[in-house]
């Protein structure tokens, strides 16, 4: 054991003792709503493979073909020699589906956060920041890289928003809102029209992160901002969940991408996304605003599935997407009903504080458009039975 390890055993001996101990098991993503572990196939709750994109034949192929075409690794940062026709072409794309001035695609969503927000606050000092407390991580860690004070509100309590943009905001010399428009662990939605009239009456840039609503929410699945357009600052989203493949993009103005390009450490100081995820990027794009009805399908699983959580008596909290949470409580409780689905040929994984607040441990539930109505009411009767 090295000098190091004594502290690190010693370190994950604390967090084993607060039920918060996590292991890597290896599973393997089916084109139909399954998932393949230990060699077992179960129903597949768990992945934000939402309209089952990743193992869709037109992405295989598109990252197949460009990876033929083009390689296997861009061999450059972004400002060095890792642009290609692809990459601009793309992004044209994407400014193009998102109905915005340009767009910049960033290596993972994590990546975007982590480096847009402190390059943002960079030209904005001494702004006041003002976030959801349940934004995502990565925006937590862009703000702690930062170094900024964050004012944070009740979760999507816009009354709370207000009064503190108020009382703290009114002497900053700018202030930023950060927040997610369908959020990760609760499926419950940002009320956009009225965000965007907070962030107008009070002059406040509107960053929203749409990770889990492109694809799935809005006309063509063009996410949220859709509905308000033209009115939010920055819009960030990934290609990693409802798109099946990797990476992430950011849309907004010229202005805007071209200040990213000069300063985002994520972006300026790692290598340029290579062909493969770009074609299968490239594929889903195709793919996505012609899914009405796989969109549709979601939605009717959903409300299916929170009637059924709430004829059982478990809170879904303000769920109204394809995310659907079963609050528990416990941790141990969390875990040992995703262990008795599991053995029921069920997976929907256990979230527990720091992912989510403590008392608030859950099966975070994921529909994907590969679920039928039979799967839903196999997992419903199983919680059911294991209560
Ligand atoms: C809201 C939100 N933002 C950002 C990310 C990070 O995206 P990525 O997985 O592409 O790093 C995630 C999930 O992973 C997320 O849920």
């Amino acid at each position: 054991m090295s000098r190091l390890d004594s502290h690190l055993e010693t370190a994950l001996a604390r967090i084993g003792q607060a039920g918060q101990r996590r292991h890597l098991r290896a599973s393997a993503l089916s084109p139909n709503g399954r998932i393949v572990r230990n060699g077992r196939e179960l129903v597949d709750f768990s992945s934000n493979d939402y309209l089952g994109l990743a193992r869709h034949p037109l992405l295989i192929e598109r990252a197949r073909e460009w990876t033929a075409r083009d390689g296997a690794g861009s061999g450059a940062s972004r400002l060095v020699t890792g642009t290609s026709d692809a990459h601009l072409a793309l992004e044209a794309k994407i400014a193009a589906f998102k109905h915005t001035e340009a767009a910049l695609v960033f290596a993972s969503g994590w990546q975007a956060n982590t480096a847009m927000i402190p390059a943002l606050l960079t030209a904005m000092p001494g702004a006041a920041v003002f976030c959801d407390r349940l934004i995502h991580a990565s925006m937590h860690a862009g703000l702690a890289m930062a170094g900024v004070r964050q004012h944070r509100f009740r979760h999507n309590d816009l009354d709370h928003l207000e009064a503190l943009l108020a009382d703290k905001g009114v002497n900053a010399p700018a202030r930023l809102i950060l927040t997610e428009s369908v959020f990760s662990m609760d499926g419950d939605r940002a009320d956009m029209a009225r965000l965007c009239d907070i962030a107008e009456r009070h002059d406040a840039v509107l960053y929203v992160d749409e990770a889990h609503a492109t694809g799935v929410l809005g006309p063509q699945g063009r996410g949220l901002c859709a509905h308000v357009p033209g009115r939010v600052d920055v819009t960030m989203g990934t290609f990693s969940k409802a798109l099946g493949g990797f990476g992430a993009y950011v849309t907004g103005s010229q202005v805007l991408i071209d200040y990213l390009v000069n300063t985002a450490s994520g972006f300026v100081f790692t290598t340029a996304p290579p062909p493969a995820v770009l074609g299968a990027i490239d594929a889903a794009l195709d793919l996505i605003p012609g899914m009405d009805a796989e969109r549709a399908h979601l939605a009717t699983l959903g409300k299916r599935l929170r009637d059924g959580l709430a004829a059982l008596g478990i809170d879904h909290g303000a769920s109204s997407t394809q995310i659907v949470p079963a609050m528990v409580g416990t941790e141990a409780d969390a875990l040992a009903l995703s262990a008795r689905l599991e053995a029921a040929g069920l997976l929907a994984s256990a979230i527990r504080p720091p992912t989510v607040p403590p008392g608030t441990s859950r099966l975070r539930i994921a529909l994907r458009a590969t679920h039928g109505e039979a799967d839903i009411d196999a997992l419903l009767g199983a919680i059911g039975g294991a209560r």
